[in-house]
């Protein structure tokens, strides 16, 4: 099972490599790590648990034209042709379609231990210092404002609504990312989300009060 590792390990790689630092190589590399740390201790498959966060951003919707399904095919398209079991397989696209967040009043679906993990895992590296650049990166990429206090945030009622959203960044922060420290299953990545999340709390009063 190692070469199958390096084997993704080197295609997520090259492809990521290239792309904007919200969602870059080093993204996938540090949930990766973060995973294989909450694996540590809370235990569950630590293989489908590293494939399933190399894996995870593999073709997302916010970069394919809007198609939701299309990361737990490329995924397992991929291990199929590397010559992947078929449990493990399974087990990885499992959790892949379940990691992303789609919106603040949409329930995550319920998930197995890995999937928990890399969601967790995910969510992590959206809070944070490291989730305030990668924000703002993103926002950057898209041509979108820091901030404008008369566009109030919106609670998205579906993965759509979400995914079509072209809001300021500051407006990210209320509709996911400080709604992400109450969304951690495993009791690991709710003790490191707490610390992060109240550093966003102190950069979203201090931006304010520089804004006034
Ligand atoms: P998931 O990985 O759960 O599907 P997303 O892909 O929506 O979540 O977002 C991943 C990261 O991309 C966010 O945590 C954030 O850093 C950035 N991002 C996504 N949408 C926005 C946005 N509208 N404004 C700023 N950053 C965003
Ligand atoms: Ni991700």
């Amino acid at each position: 099972m190692q070469l199958l590792l390096q084997q993704v390990e080197n295609t997520v790689k090259a492809q990521f490599s290239h792309q904007e630092g919200s969602h870059d190589w080093q993204h996938i590399d540090r949930v990766r790590r973060t995973a294989l740390l909450l694996q540590k201790q809370e235990g569950g498959d630590a293989l489908v648990i590293e494939l399933a966060a190399l894996l995870h951003d593999i073709s997302d919707h916010k970069y394919n034209g809007g198609d939701f399904e299309a990361g737990t095919n490329v995924a397992k398209q991929l291990l199929e042709k590397l010559n992947c079991p078929d449990q493990l397989k399974d087990q990885v696209c499992q959790v892949i379609a379940v990691v992303s967040y789609k919106g603040a009043l949409v329930a995550d679906q319920p998930t197995s231990l890995e999937g928990q993990i890399v969601r967790d895992a995910d969510r992590l590296d959206a809070i944070g210092a490291i989730g305030i650049a990668r924000a703002f990166a993103y926002g950057g990429s898209k041509n979108r404002a820091l901030y404008n206090p008369a566009v109030a945030p919106t609670l998205h009622q579906s993965k759509e609504a979400y995914a079509q959203d072209k809001g300021h960044t500051i407006n990210h922060f209320y509709e996911k990312l400080l709604l992400l420290k109450d969304r951690m299953e495993t009791a690991s990545a709710q003790k490191i989300a707490q610390q992060r999340h109240e550093f966003m709390l102190e950069f979203l009063a201090q931006f304010k009060a520089e804004w006034q």
